[in-house]
């Protein structure tokens, strides 16, 4: 029986002695059975377990914190709920987000509204709703802003989004802070300095201080260290300039979560010391007062808890140069529940689910059944030479953008979400059907 490895499996997998997995007391095939596949299952226990290690690790800080969850990286209303239970307000970042946020009860004022692209109506939607904050990205939005407060008699804490020229170690599509992307205003080009003076200048913002988030899935503190110094730094050259006092710096989310056994991230807790030191230290350095701290964790909450089963459909040995063979799996989704491999590469663990994989680990691929050869969901890993037509396989660590990117392409149904705590299933988000996807062509009315 192969063990577990417990960095990249949600907290509560075990192994029965058939050597099935079994998610919070609930076996594999207990939930294929009640909810079919694919099918993503979170240890609901999992992710109130990195709330409590967020909330507990900013607890000691010598500032006020604010944590608030990335929702982009998976929003459904009880995981929104157990975020706000926990103490943590929510990020979003477009009308839909919002719209989930407010309907699922998360108080208005715990909600920082993000998004590079806000509408007119999104920015209504968020100051008539109260959200806590509104984050400006750019020169229009203050237009923007001033133009809705005015009409609707209103004023809104707001921050501004700062690009502060780091290059976070990560794949180029999630590194956010580099000069040359569409996010925030340069603090290099006088941009930011601009935006603030006017942000400052209006009656109907109070510009609360600046955010950065540099990416995501980062491992490396340093480009941490480097934003957080950029950061301080800015509101110093302010409170010289301007003798304007930053009330609170936001760092954004970005901390990184093992996919693979050899993986090795921070964790909660050394991260948040790591980020807790740098603001005091160069808010000491800088002299300025010790600004509220947020930060906006995403798939460092949700990213482990969850993982994807599928039911294996067919399997094809192909022929490699030097005689070798790689087995290709295919399974019954693909690039529609898991984008992540097609477009940022990344890397998976995987196991058979429903029972002990036995015979030889074979070079193996884990496929769905989308019409691109790119519709790959595990590139590389070895597998169990048994595996076969029939059986169910688990991929880790997959509750951070995977069902929040889900996509309808090939007419495929996205998945249904299912929580698992004390040895009971609870379904979070029904299976879409095909007529789901009917009922949106009109030329079937
Ligand atoms: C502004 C902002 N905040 C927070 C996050 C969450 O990042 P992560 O899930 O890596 O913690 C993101 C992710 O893209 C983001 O864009």
């Amino acid at each position: 029986m192969s063990a577990l490895e417990p960095r990249v499996w949600p907290l509560n997998t075990t192994l029965n002695r058939h050597g099935e997995m079994v998610f919070a007391g609930v076996s594999t095939s207990e939930l294929v059975q009640e909810f079919g596949t694919p099918l993503f299952v979170i240890d609901e226990l999992d992710v109130k377990e990195k709330i409590k290690q967020y909330v507990t690790a900013y607890s000691d800080a010598p500032m006020p914190v604010k944590i608030h969850y990335a929702s982009k990286a998976y929003a459904s209303a009880d995981v929104l709920r157990w975020m706000v239970e926990g103490g943590l307000g929510v990020d979003v970042s477009t009308g839909g987000e919002l719209a989930l946020a407010l309907a699922a009860g998360v108080p208005p004022e715990l909600i920082v509204m993000h998004g590079n692209n806000k509408s007119m109506e999104e920015i209504e939607r968020g100051i008539t709703a109260g959200v806590g904050a509104i984050v400006i990205d750019s020169f229009d939005e203050i237009e923007r802003l001033n133009r809705i407060c005015k009409s609707l008699n209103k004023t809104i804490d707001v921050f501004i989004r700062l690009t502060v020229g780091v290059e976070a170690h990560t794949h180029e599509a999630i590194s956010t802070a580099h000069e040359d992307q569409k996010f925030g205003l340069s603090i290099f080009s006088g941009a930011a300095e601009q935006a603030a003076i006017e942000v400052n200048s209006s009656p109907y913002m109070n510009l609360l201080g600046f955010h950065s988030h540099i990416g995501s899935q980062i491992f490396d503190p340093r480009g941490f260290e480097l934003s957080a110094a950029r950061v301080i730094e800015f509101c110093a050259l302010l409170h010289k300039k301007y003798s304007f006092i930053t009330k609170e710096v936001d760092l954004g989310g970005g901390t990184g979560i093992a996919y693979l056994p050899t993986d090795d991230p921070m964790s909660i807790a050394d991260m948040a010391n790591v980020i807790i030191d740098l603001v005091v230290r160069e808010s000491e350095k800088h002299k300025i007062a010790l600004p509220t701290l947020s930060i906006e964790p995403g798939r460092s909450i949700i990213g482990q808890s969850t993982v994807t089963l599928y039911e294996v459909g067919t399997i094809k040995p192909i022929e490699l140069e030097g005689n070798t063979t790689r087995t290709y799996i295919s399974v019954d989704g693909g690039m529609s529940d898991n984008i992540r491999t097609a477009l940022y590469g990344a890397q998976y663990t995987a196991r058979i689910a429903n029972r002990d994989p036995l015979g030889e680990l074979v070079q193996s691929r884990i496929v769905g059944k989308h019409c691109e050869s790119g519709d790959i969901v595990v590139r590389d890993l070895l597998m169990a030479s048994d595996v076969a037509p029939g059986d169910f396989i688990a991929v880790a660590a997959s509750g951070a953008y995977h069902r929040s990117m889900a996509s309808n392409y090939n007419m495929l149904a996205k998945p249904a979400v299912v929580a698992v705590k004390h040895e009971s299933a609870r379904l979070l988000v029904r299976r879409e059907t095909e007529a789901d996807l009917l009922a949106l062509d009109q030329g079937l009315l």
